[in-house]
C-alpha cells in the first residue's frame, strides 16, 4: 500500500518538505495551498524532475481538501512567517504571531481531519508550541497523534556549531535540546557529545556559551540574513520524523509532545525526546537533568504557557 503524506502550506517550508519526501521515495505526496494554482505548479514542477531523479512518488498539487483523503500524515506549515514589516522595518516575534496563525491552523486542520481521520499531525507552523495546541484541540485527536517539530531544528543547528567550531563531521555529534521553540529553548552542553568524547573536554565552556546563545537565536539569524525564515533545514527536520513514523523506526528525536504529568509539566505542548514510530509518539522519555537544567526548563514552559494561555482553550 502507498503511503500518502499531505503538506499544508505549500510555501517555502512546504514545498521543501514535498522535495525531500518525494526524492527519498518516501511517500506519495499532496501539496495544498490556499492560493490558487501555486501548489499544482509546485506539484507538476517537482514531478517533471522524476525521470531524472529516479524517484515513484507521485506528487499531487491542490486546494481541495478531498484530495488529502487517506494520508498518513499532515505536515502543517500554514500560516504567516516572520517578515520584516515594510513600513517599520520591524520583525514580529513569533509569539505576535499566534492570533493569525491560530485561525489559520485551526481552519486547515479541521478541514484535514475530516478526510483523513487516523492520520497523524506534524506541526511547524509558529509559534510552534502553541500551534500544535490549536492542532490537538481542533483535530480531537489523541495526544500521540499530534506532534510539533522544532527540537529536530534546533538540535541539528546545535550540531551543526559544535562541528563548524571543531572542524569536524556534523554525523559525529550528538546531543539534543529541549523546551519550547523559542529564545528559551534548552541545549544540554552535558548530554553533548562528539562520538562519546564530551563535548567539554574539546570546547572550552565560554565558546560553546556563544554556541548555545547562537542556536536560541537561530531562527532570527536566517530572519536577518534573508529577511524571511529558513526552509531547508526546517524540512529536513520535518522529513525526518515523516521518515520515522512511515518506516516505524523507533528513533529517539526532540519533539514538542503533550505532557500530562511527565517533567512535571500538565497539559503542555513542549519539546521533548520521545520515540517516534508508526503509531506516532510511542513514549516520552523523561531524562534525569540537574537543577540548573530543570531550572532552564521551567524558564522555557512558562514562556510556551504564556503563548498557550493567548490561544483561550480551557486546558
Ligand atoms: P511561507 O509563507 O513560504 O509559506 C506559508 C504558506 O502557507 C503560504 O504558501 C501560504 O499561502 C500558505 N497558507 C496561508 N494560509 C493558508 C491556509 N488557510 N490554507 C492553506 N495554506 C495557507 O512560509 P514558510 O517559510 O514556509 O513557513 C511556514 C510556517 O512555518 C511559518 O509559520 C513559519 O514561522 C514556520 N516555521 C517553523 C519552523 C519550526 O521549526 N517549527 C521553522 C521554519 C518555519
Ligand atoms: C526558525 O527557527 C522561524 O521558527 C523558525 O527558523
Amino acid at each position: 500500500m502507498r503511503k500518502k503524506v499531505t503538506v499544508i502550506g505549500a510555501g517555502n517550508v512546504g514545498a521543501t518538505c514535498a522535495h525531500w519526501i518525494a526524492n527519498r521515495d518516501l511517500a506519495d505526496v499532496v501539496l495544498i495551498d490556499i492560493v490558487e494554482g501555486m501548489p499544482q505548479g509546485k506539484a507538476l514542477d517537482l514531478q517533471e524532475a522524476s525521470p531524472v531523479e529516479g524517484f515513484d512518488s507521485r506528487i499531487t498539487g491542490t486546494n481541495d481538501y478531498a484530495d488529502t483523503a487517506g494520508s498518513d500524515i499532515a505536515i502543517i506549515t500554514a500560516g504567516v512567517p516572520r517578515r520584516k514589516d515594510p513600513e517599520t522595518g520591524e520583525y514580529p516575534s513569533r509569539d505576535e504571531l499566534v492570533k493569525t496563525n491560530q485561525q489559520i491552523v485551526g481552519s486547515v486542520v479541521r478541514q484535514f481531519v475530516e478526510h483523513s481521520p487516523d492520520s497523524i499531525l506534524i506541526i511547524v507552523s509558529n509559534p510552534l508550541d502553541a500551534m500544535c495546541h490549536v492542532a490537538f484541540h481542533e483535530s480531537g485527536f489523541p495526544k500521540e497523534r499530534v506532534i510539533g517539530q522544532a527540537g529536530m531544528l534546533d538540535t541539528a543547528r546545535y550540531k551543526t556549531f559544535i562541528a563548524m567550531e571543531l572542524g569536524l563531521s556534523p554525523k559525529d555529534v550528538h546531543g539534543i535540546v529541549l523546551g519550547g521553540h523559542g529564545d528559551s529553548m534548552v541545549p544540554l552542553p552535558h548530554h553533548t557529545s562528539v562520538s562519546g568524547i564530551p563535548v567539554l573536554e574539546l570546547i572550552d565552556e565560554t565558546t560553546l556559551d556563544g554556541i548555545i546563545q547562537r542556536t536560541r537565536k537561530g531562527g532570527g539569524e536566517i530572519v536577518g540574513l534573508l529577511g524571511y525564515s529558513g526552509y531547508y533545514a526546517p524540512a529536513s527536520a520535518s522529513v525526518a520524523m515523516v521518515e520515522s513514523i512511515l518506516k516505524d523506526q523507533k528513533r529517539v528525536m526532540p519533539c514538542a509532545c503533550y505532557l500530562e504529568g511527565e517533567y512535571g509539566y500538565e497539559n503542555l505542548f513542549i519539546g521533548v525526546p520521545a520515540v517516534l514510530g508508526a503509531g506516532g509518539i510511542e513514549q516520552v522519555i523523561e531524562m534525569n537533568l540537574s537543577d540548573e537544567e530543570k531550572a532552564m526548563l521551567d524558564n522555557s514552559a512558562n514562556a510556551v504557557r504564556a503563548v498557550v494561555d493567548v490561544l483561550g482553550y480551557e486546558e
